[in-house]
């Protein structure tokens, strides 16, 4: 077993996947967001550098593995099937899957009416794990949300199921889509670490708490829900 050792002053590597606005995107050839603000504010508190890596989201939980890089944060939700290879941070924002469609779709009243219809989901999200476990649905993976979006734009797709926030980033400056607000599971976000590392779990645990006491947490959360 080998632990990497964290101080002041280290450099330490973070994956992200910069196609989740408003949790991580690019501006201007920037990666920014909301998670990118609450890194910031974490290395304020811990005096730790991190170096963001942008890269596939199906690629993040390997790369921490491999240790190409020694955190994820990437709107990335804490499931127990995730638990058994990495381990999570607090949670730091609670997320529900929503279904976008072209238009409204009255049929759709719980998340199984999905059924004997094309739906788009992101390859690995946890919207990829839900949809996959309602029976005679059709799934199509995609690599990025915005291409899901266009194929329902299109027409190829009759749905696209997709974390909450991101979604509504995509409806609301586009009056044909429509998110139809069933009943999901909530979802907690949280920072991905290798199981070794308890040392920088704890630093980064310890972080999220102070930020959230004093006030910084909820000057972030102002910044991109208004
Ligand atoms: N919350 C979902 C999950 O954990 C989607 C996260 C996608 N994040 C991203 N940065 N692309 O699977």
């Amino acid at each position: 077993i080998s632990v990497s050792v964290f101080a002041k002053g280290d450099v330490i590597y973070v994956g992200t996947n910069a196609e989740f606005a408003p949790f991580e995107y690019l501006e201007k050839n920037n990666i920014v967001g909301f998670d990118i603000d609450l890194l910031n504010a974490i290395s304020k508190e811990t005096g730790l550098e991190f170096k963001i890596q942008d890269m596939a989201f199906d690629g993040l939980l390997p790369a921490l593995q491999t240790k190409k890089v020694d955190m994820v944060i990437a709107g990335m939700t804490a499931t127990p099937e995730r638990e058994k290879a990495v381990a999570f941070s607090k949670p730091y924002f609670k997320a529900k899957q929503v279904v976008i469609t072209k238009g409204e779709d009255k049929s759709l009243k719980s998340f199984k009416d999905l059924s004997g219809k094309k739906v788009g989901v992101m390859l690995g999200f946890t919207g990829d794990t839900v949809v996959s476990e309602i029976k005679g649905v059709k799934v199509e993976r995609f690599n990025a949300a915005y291409a899901a979006i266009l194929a329902l734009s299109q027409n190829k797709i009759d749905a696209v199921v997709l974390d909450s926030e991101p979604a509504k980033n995509y409806t609301a400056n586009n009056k044909q889509f429509v998110i139809a607000n069933i009943p999901a599971e909530e979802e907690d976000y949280a920072i991905a670490f290798r199981k070794n590392d308890k040392e920088l779990i704890n630093k980064v645990n310890a972080a999220l708490d102070k930020i959230k006491a004093n006030g910084e947490y909820d000057k972030i959360l102002k910044k991109y829900f208004k």
